[in-house]
Order: structure tokens, then sequence, then C-alpha cells
């Protein structure tokens, strides 16, 4: 089977295995319902132990991931392509090029509407809407209705962890559930199209956008993506809880050179498909109706006039026939500097001499819809008549963006309900809000636990101290959506959550200031450095380091809430250093040194460099940027209720000196060695280890995965096999593992990773309770692309790796004939 084809995974029923109809999904199943289902079908298995053993083996059924990777992308409806060639045919040249302009909030006039632009973003009044939908549809001579698109990235009022925390629940659900609750939200307030998922693989920990991500690995990424998507989206995007997905940023963006945000990207062409295009791929074979091109430019070609990467991959190679906006003024940004016809506006690329040449490069690379700046547009006549553009691709693109607006179902339900959009009670329900709580439970990935620090007591007293203990804006993250807004749920700080969940006493101590600088820098204002936003001087209440030392001593139990605010990462937020900013570990080292066991909770958007923290804390717990419910949540793992299961989805490093750092890269011929000298290393790093690895996450109780078995050792190019994994709860409370399962080849015709992760399941268990988790392998996990761009399967060996982190060592093998 090769990649993108329909591949079954079983999940077999040994030993404490999900029996089936327990084991069976129901679409209409909350999350939270599923998580208990299976845990019930886990317990209720092991009374099954003993009539399952002797071989009446019914239960089949696909693993999380497959599940959330199954194509669901139907065939195009007859009567939609119909109507589309009906309306395409009455359009006047002047009308294609308004229906393939994209405008911002600020940017729409009445003239816009009644001329027939094609979509509007970031308009979030719904009598604005209807006002300017009503001007489309009623007073334009063909009445198409605009397409309203907003960023809704980890929720719209109900806010989710940030995807790099959901990324870590190693959990479709906590995607899907994200992207449905985000997409119900944002369609009551008129939105029919979500800028999301963002499917960027990145191993840039400098790069800000690394948040907006599932992190470093293209398989996690691919099933969150495809996760997200069918959220989103359902089987039919018409209905009116749902919205198109935009899938971005096409393509490798999250490959910024030095992590810089818009940079460069230069790749070759087997890393360009074995990295950073499965998950676009996936969210396509998901349903994804609409992509927007990258900033970036990939090898030399910017992403927005790519004919390469959108015409030849997206479109033709996988069938893509929904339609690609460009990102913010990319196509604008085709042109060299200083700008030219226009004579102002974004610039840089230099692939285009004037406005006219960068909407020509544009469109006839692929682009159908250009995002705020107007070159298409307003040029498409003389670049018609020049033929510098055809009309036949000019058609297409109409086509595509007219194709998506009839399966979104906006020529028959063009309005908002305009009541529904202005009423607090359409947003923040009661069951959204447990979603929100329980997928931050889920994202939380505990680092480090001395001595059992955590959890800890309610009943005793707390002492909560930094800068991020009592802030609202950062427990929602960047790209908020409208979490903050004056119908939106109220969002719950640390102290809070603490103060609900805690019987004792629990004090908050800010001890160092918290701004958040978002002003963009010049001469008359410069900026303020990620010192002076975090913990530079004291706390905004007056309170400072040596109060924080006597709450410290005064409480039973101390927590210190640090990290990066909200506005650290997100675009245009690249950092040069990964440390806690500010005087943040000068309050922990005070606190520390009271000799009392010290929590740290982060709240942050990328791998820190957390070795200094390590060296302090008793505990370090990762709570990403939690979302609406994000006091609630961390108090849930911090005091035991909730049993933190999270795994990294991106190596942390050791200093910002080694980045890109992650585990997937490709083996040299002096591996690193810290004792050797000619060899892959740093000469001031005594290790060639990361401070935390990939897939890595701790729990308050402890699994063992053992006994990894293959079903056969030599299987066809074309054939199957199964590895399984046995994982057992050997402490003493109910727990979450994530069975993780890598593949290496170690002879190719290219290098190739060290580990690849190709299969994972996260199981709960109750103590003493066993599962075992199978996987099915094929051409997609054991093949490579080339540098032709070829999907190869070579014979030979291939090693497995099983285990609960990219470190595992319990290995098996097989042959791959031809
Ligand atoms: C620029 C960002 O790169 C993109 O992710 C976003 O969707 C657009 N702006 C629209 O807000």
């Amino acid at each position: 089977m090769l990649p993108g084809e329909r591949k079954v995974r079983y999940v077999t029923p040994a030993l404490g295995q999900v029996p089936s109809g327990l084991g069976s999904s129901d679409p209409r199943e909350t999350p939270m319902a599923r998580t208990e289902r299976r845990t019930l079908a886990v317990v209720a298995s092991v009374g099954l132990t003993l009539a399952l053993a002797t071989g009446a083996l019914a239960a089949r059924g696909l693993s999380d991931d497959e599940e959330a990777l199954a194509p669901t992308r139907g065939r195009p409806s007859a009567g939609i392509e119909r109507k589309v060639d009906a309306l395409l045919a009455r359009m006047t040249t002047k009308e294609k090029l308004q229906q393939v302009q994209l405008l911002s909030d600020g940017q729409i006039t009445d003239a816009d509407a009644k001329a027939g632009v094609g979509s509007v973003f970031s308009l979030v009044d719904a009598e604005k809407i209807n006002h300017f939908q009503r001007v489309a549809v009623e007073q334009s001579r063909l009445g198409i209705p605009i397409l309203f698109a907003y960023d809704t990235v980890h929720g719209y009022r109900t806010v989710f962890p940030v995807p790099l925390g959901a990324a870590s629940s190693f959990d479709p659900e906590v995607a899907s559930a994200d992207a449905e609750v985000g997409a119900r939200e944002s369609a009551i307030q008129g939105i029919k199209q979500v800028y999301s998922p963002m499917v960027d693989v990145s191993h840039e920990p400098r790069w800000g956008r690394i948040v907006e991500g599932a992190g470093e690995d293209p398989y996690l990424g691919s099933v969150m993506g495809a996760a997200r998507v069918k959220g989103a989206q359902g089987t039919d995007y018409s209905r009116p809880d749902k919205v198109v997905s935009s899938v971005k940023h096409y393509v490798a963006y999250g490959e910024a050179e030095g992590g810089r945000d818009y940079n460069t990207t230069d790749l070759s062409e087997s890393r360009l498909r074995n990295l950073y295009l499965p998950p676009f791929k996936a969210a396509i074979d998901a349903g994804a109706d609409t992509v927007m091109c990258s900033f970036n430019s990939i090898n030399g070609v910017p992403g927005c006039a790519n004919k390469y990467t959108e015409t030849d991959i997206l479109k033709k190679e996988w069938g893509f026939d929904g339609f690609i906006e460009s990102d913010y003024t990319a196509v604008a940004e085709l042109r060299a500097c200083p700008p030219v016809t226009p004579d102002e506006g974004p610039c840089g690329h230099g692939v285009a001499a004037d406005g006219p040449q960068a909407g020509a490069a544009a469109l006839m690379a692929g682009t159908d819809s250009e995002m705020v700046s107007t070159n298409i547009r307003d040029y498409g006549e003389q670049l018609l008549a020049s033929r510098q553009i055809t009309m036949k691709r000019l058609d297409d693109a109409v086509r595509r963006i007219l194709r998506v607006k009839f399966r979104a179902g906006l020529f028959d339900h063009p309005y908002v309900d305009v009541a529904k959009a202005s009423d607090p009670a359409s947003y923040g329900k009661p069951a959204d809000l447990a979603k929100s709580r329980w997928a931050a439970g889920r994202s939380m990935v505990l680092l480090k636990n001395d001595g059992g620090a955590l959890p800890l007591d309610p009943a005793r007293s707390t002492a909560l101290i930094g800068p991020f203990g009592d802030t609202v804006d950062d427990v929602l993250g960047p790209w908020p959506g409208r979490g903050a807004d004056e119908l939106a749920p109220a969002h719950v700080p640390l102290v809070e959550g603490l103060t609900a969940a805690s019987t004792g006493q629990v004090t908050y101590t800010q001890a160092c200031n918290l701004a958040h600088n978002f002003d963009p820098p010049n001469v008359a204002n410069p900026p303020l450095t990620p010192e002076d936003e975090v913990c530079a001087g004291p706390g905004d209440d007056g309170t400072t380091i040596d109060d924080a030392v006597a709450a410290a001593e005064a409480a039973d139990q101390v927590v210190l809430a640090l990290g990066e605010n909200a506005y650290m990462s997100g675009e245009a937020n690249a950092r040069s250093e990964l440390t806690l900013p500010g005087q943040q570990q000068k309050l922990l080292d005070a606190v520390a040194a009271t000799g009392k066991p010290v929590v740290v909770v982060l709240l942050n958007g990328r791998p820190l460099d957390l070795s200094a923290v390590q060296g302090k804390a008793a505990a370090i717990f990762e709570a990403w940027f939690p979302g609406t419910e994000g006091g609630h949540a961390v108090a849930d793992v911090l005091f035991g209720t909730v049993n933190p299961g999270g795994k990294l989805p991106v190596t942390f490093p050791r200093r910002v000196g080694t980045a890109p750092t992650y585990y997937n890269h490709e083996p040299t011929g002096r591996p690193c060695d810290a004792a050797s000298k000619y060899n892959s290393r740093y000469r001031d790093l005594a290790t060639c280890d990361p401070l935390y690895p990939f897939g890595f996450g701790l729990s308050y109780t402890t699994f063992e995965v053992g006994d990894l078995r293959l079903s056969r050792s030599s299987v066809r190019r074309d054939g199957r096999l199964t590895a399984s994994m046995r994982v057992t709860n050997t402490g003493s409370v109910a727990g979450d593992e994530v069975a993780q399962l890598y593949l290496h080849d170690p002879v190719a015709s290219l290098s190739q990773p060290v580990r690849r992760l190709r299969g994972f399941q996260r199981v709960s268990l109750d103590p003493g309770q066993s599962t075992t988790v199978t996987f099915t392998l094929d051409a997609s996990d054991f093949g490579f692309y080339d540098n032709r761009g070829k999907y190869v399967v070579e014979p030979g060996l291939i090693e497995v790796y099983g285990g609960d982190s990219s470190t595992a060592t319990m290995k098996a093998t097989f042959t791959v004939t031809r």
C-alpha cells in the first residue's frame, strides 16, 4: 500500500484489551465520554481476560492515530459542479477578478461587496457581516455570497490549549474537540472558514510559531492536523455548526533559518516530502478544502509563487480541488524593494519587478485568492491582455472558490443570526468549558517529579508565587481568538483554580512584574526586551523576591508559576534565548534556597532551556498556555485529580546554541560522542542528549512498556505486519501512558532518520492493569521519498523500537523483501 491509502491498524484483543462493542466508537460520543468508555472498556476487559485467552478474539478496531488519519474526502458533487460552471459562464472578467480578492475587516467597503469581492477575514461583528453579505447577495450583479474567515486557531470564545500543548496529549480527540467547538462558535458568529489547522512541522525552538502547530514530528502532526480538519468540517461543512478548514502555511514555513519568522527555507526534496508535506496531505485527505500558501521562499521560490508545491504537488499530484489563498500581503511581498506599481506596501522577495508581475507569478503558480494586497484584481485585465496570465487559469481559480462556497452552503444560507451571535449564552457553554478543561489536563506534561513532590495535598497550605500566577491573558496564549472579549466566558487564572480546588489556604505573591509588549518597536519607542517584560522588577502588586521567600517559608507547599508571556510566541516572535526571561531564575533560586521542595508550573509556547530550572525545582510541569479553563486544569493536575499523561511533541534542548535539536535527525558518519573529539558534538557540552527528549513525559504512577512483538520477521514490499507492545500500570494509581512505535531503516540509498514515529496510542490503565496495543505497518511506514520525489520501498532490514518515548530501547527487526 502506498502513502495516503487507507491502512488499517488492528488493536488485537489480548490480555487487558478493549473488547468489541465497548471498543466501538460512536461519532456522537463526546471526547470525555469516549475516554471514560475506553477506561471502562479496559477495566471490563480484565474480567474477560480468561475468555479472550481461550482464543475467542473477535474485537478489532483502528488505533486512535489511524482513526484520525483515515481519509474522508468524498467525491465532488456533480450538482455543485454544474452550478459552478453555470455561474462561471455568466461572470465578466471584472467579476472574476473580484472573486479572487480576499480583504481584511479594515479594508472591506460597500463598493467591494457590490463589486463581488470573494472573501473577507477578521470581521467578527455579526451585524457588519450581514450588512456586507446583504450588499453582496442583493446588490451585486450575480449575488455571489462572501466567504467570511477568521483565525480560529485553538478556540473562538472557548479557548483550548495552544496546539503545541494539544499535541502533547498524543490524543487526536483533544485536537478534534478543540476544532469542533471552535468551528461551532465561529459559525455562530457568521464565520464560514477558519485559518487552521497550522500544520507546519518545526525543528526550531526559537521560532515563535512553533506554538501553533504540533511540534517536530510529521506523523504526530499528520494525526493532529487530520483530527482538527474532521472536527471543524465534519463530513459536510455546509452544516450550520461547521466551517471549512484552511491548512497553513504551505509549505515548510516551520523550517525558517535561524528560527526567524518569515525567513528563507532551503531544503532537499526528500526533506520536503518526508518531513514537511505529510501533515498537509493528511489534512487534505481528511477533507480540508482550503490551503494558505506561506510567506517563506522554498529553495528560492516563495510559497505563494511556487508552482511546484501549489500546482504540481497539491493540485495535480494530490488532486486538491479547493482553493489556495495567499497569506497576508504575501503576493505583494514577491516584489523587489523599493516597491513599484503600486509604489507602496510590502516587498522583498525579489521574484517580481512590480505589482502586476507579482500578481501574475502568484496566480500562474496556483494561488487562487490574494489576501490584503490587490495585484491580481487590480492588474488582471492588463495581465490578460499581455498574456502574462491566462483566462483558463483565472477561471480555474474562480471555479475553485465558487466550489467551496457552494460546498459551504453559502448560497442557501448566506446570513448570520445576529441575536444568537450577540448572545453570550451561545459561547462558553458548560459542556464546552468542560471539554476545554479536559483537553488542557490531557495536554500537560510532567517533566520532573523528585521524591513524589507532586501531587500536592489540597488540605495543606500552598504558596503560589511568580509572574504567571494571576494573569488572564497568558492562560489563553497567542491567537486567543475572541476568548477575552465581552461575549467570552471568564478565563481562569492559576490562583483562582488553585484556590477553588484547595481546602487549605492559598496565598499568592507575584514577586516580580509582568508586562506585554506588542507595539512595534521604533526609535522613539524602544522595544521592551523579554527581560523588561517578564520579571524585571517588583511585582505589579509591589511584592518582591524577598516577599516570595517569606511566603514560601510560611506555607506547606510551594508552587512557582513561571514561563513566557503569551506575546513571546506566535507570529513575529522569534527569540534568541530560550531561558526563562527576566529574573525568573533568580526568583526560583531564592525560593529553592528555603529548602522547600519547589513545584514549577510553566506557561510557555516553545521548548525552553530548562537546564537551570531542572537543577533547582523538585517538580516541573509543563502546562503550555492551557486556555479558558487554565487555572482549573492546572489545579486538577497539581492536586492529582488528573494524572498527567502528556508527552513532549518537541525536544527540549540543553542550550539555545544546540538548535535545531530534534529526535528524527539523520545519522552522521561521526555520530555524537561527548567523550571523544572528532565527531558531531559540542565541545562545551558534556552530553549529546537533549534535556528532555521527544515523546517524554512522567506520570504519578509508573508503567512498564514491554513485550514488543512483530507478527512476522519478513514482509514483501506491498505487505503488512503488526507490531504489538504490552503496557502495564505498575504503580498504585490510575493513569495514562502513550505507547510509541518508532522505525529506523539502517541501510538505505538515502541516509534515514535515526528514529521515525509511526504509531502511538494513549491508554488509561488502573493499577495492575495491562493492555496490548497493536499497530499495523506497511509500505507507508517503512518506505521514504527520495530526492527525485519518488516514494521508494527498499528491500532490507528495518529496526522497530517500542516504548514510552523517542529514546525507547526495546527493539525488534524485520526484513522487507522484493
Ligand atoms: C498572517 C498569518 O501568517 C496567518 O497565519 C494568518 O492566518 C493571517 N495573517 C490572517 O490573520
